[in-house]
């Protein structure tokens, strides 16, 4: 760290990391409901349960990502944040925002659009921190004058994320209307705009950790964020299948999202071998682990489960069913929150007052581990829950209720791997917080680290 103001980071990490110790309990609490009977159906019902798990999990990967950029800009421009307070301010009114979202979706103040169920007021608050957010940025890499391509691709993403929410905003009465436009959200997140992130964030990583050649990251950088695009908008198409319009998207679905493959198997390359040239020698080991961990995991849950039934001929048996969830987890955790654990990982050491690079805690192993072989067997746990789900309810006809009741085997497994999972979470969220970090305010800030030349000086 060579600027005082990353240590906002910290701040952003913190409530990241609080919220998603929550969403895990939101989530353990949505699962054991799978097995009935629930004492808790007045209070918490699954619905309820189910809207502040998902929506914990876009609000705490999303003040990772501000953290990130908070942390990554001013490295790259060279300069100090543009306005700290601002940053501050938006973290404050962000968090109290996300807890009246949740207080208000246990009393039923919900708009009931999956993933977006956010009513009016909450929706157009977050379009104020995002701007607050994209204001102070963008300001910052003025004052900077230095535009990297790691950076561009990054803030982009998320100037875009900001843009994308907007379609959001419409309330329509027409239920195909409605999902038509939900997705311009929802997959252009997931599938094109994130992606972005994620690709910035991992190019920033990367030339970090490994010290390969910043032209050569980030001319690999624009081929993967094209590839994302060119396959990834018209993509979009493999959630209009059953949804009442009309048959042409059926095959632009199957054929543009097939190819989004090429671009994440393509990331992971690009991740393991920039990595292995270095030799795998940088001294923070586990943010190497999460880094790499993540490109890989990308594939594997986004690429491969993504691609397991986007086919029509496949979705038409599976859509709506356990095998949804099946690829939601793995591609979530792979992409968007492996990453958000690796930039904390590497940035860490500069942000708390003991300072070791090399500092590899056994937990944070554990923490590494748990997570990547929890996450494993929950995608089992759904694969398997799915296929025989699809299976007894689509193909023999069985009711939905009485599959459930037979696929509870599923469902304990799911809770097993779950445990794992957050056990391991809880090691990355304990070894964070026993960490001393640096004063946030005022104070002297990380005066050692002041007058060390760039890392890229350092590196090449
Ligand atoms: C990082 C990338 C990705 C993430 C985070 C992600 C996440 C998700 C999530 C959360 C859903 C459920 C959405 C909902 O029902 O509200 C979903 C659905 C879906 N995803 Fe992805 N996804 C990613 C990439 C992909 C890719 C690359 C493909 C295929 C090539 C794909 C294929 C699908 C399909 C077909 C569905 C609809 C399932 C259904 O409703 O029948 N996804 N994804
Ligand atoms: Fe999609």
């Amino acid at each position: 760290m060579r600027y005082r103001s990353q240590r906002i980071a910290y701040a952003y990490f913190a409530v990241a990391l609080f919220l998603y110790g929550l969403q895990l309990a939101f989530g353990m609490l949505s699962a054991a409901k799978y097995l009935g009977p629930d004492p808790l159906i007045d209070i918490l019902p699954f619905d309820v349960t189910k809207a502040i798990h998902t929506n914990l999990l876009i609000v705490w990967v999303l003040t990772g990502f501000m953290g990130a950029a908070y942390y990554v800009v001013p490295e790259e421009s060279r300069t100090e944040i543009y306005s700290p307070r601002l940053a501050y301010w938006q973290l404050g009114i962000w968090t109290v925002n996300g807890v009246v979202a949740v207080v208000g979706y246990m009393f039923g103040w919900t708009e009931g659009n999956k993933l977006l169920e956010q009513p009016v007021p909450v929706k157009i608050t977050i379009v104020i921190v995002m701007l607050m957010f994209l204001y102070n940025i963008f300001r910052t890499m003025m004052k900077g004058g230095r535009w990297t391509t790691t950076e561009n691709v990054l803030v982009a993403g998320l100037g875009l994320a900001a843009l994308l929410y907007l379609p959001a905003l419409l309330q329509f009465h027409n239920y195909t209307v409605s999902i038509f436009y939900r997705w311009w959200t929802i997959h252009l997140w997931v599938e094109g705009v994130w992606e972005m992130v994620q690709a910035g964030l991992l190019a920033y990583l990367l030339i970090r950790l490994s010290g390969a050649d910043r032209e050569m990251l980030e001319k690999w950088l624009y081929v993967i964020v094209g590839l994302v695009f060119i396959a990834g908008i018209i993509g979009t198409a493999h959630h209009y299948y059953w949804v009442g319009v009309p048959q042409y998207w059926l095959p632009l679905g199957g054929i543009f999202s097939a190819r989004v493959q090429l671009a994440l198997f393509a990331m992971a390359m690009w991740a393991y071998f920039a990595m292995r040239r270095s030799g795998f020698s940088h001294p923070n080991k586990l943010a190497i682990h999460w880094t790499v961990g993540s490109a890989i995991y990308t594939a594997f849950g986004a690429g491969l489960l993504g691609l397991a039934h986007t086919w029509p001929s496949v979705n038409k048996w599976t859509h709506g069913t356990l095998i949804t969830p099946m690829h939601g987890h793995s591609a979530f955790f792979g992409a968007y929150v492996m990453v958000v654990l690796a930039v904390v990982t590497y940035a860490m050491p500069h942000l708390t007052r003991d300072g070791d690079e090399g500092r590899e805690s056994t937990l944070g192993y554990w923490a590494f581990w748990l997570q990547a072989a929890g996450m494993l067997g929950m995608t089992m746990a759904f694969a398997t829950a799915g296929i025989a789900q699809t299976y007894l309810e689509r193909i023999m006809g069985l009711g939905y209720l009485e599959t459930q009741l037979k696929i509870q085997v599923h469902f304990l497994m799911l809770i097993g791997a779950a445990t794992v999972f957050s056990v391991g979470a809880a090691c990355f969220i304990w070894d964070f917080f026993r960490q001393r970090p640096i004063e946030l305010f005022g104070g002297p800030g990380p005066e050692v680290d002041a007058d060390r030349p760039a890392p890229e000086a350092v590196l090449t």
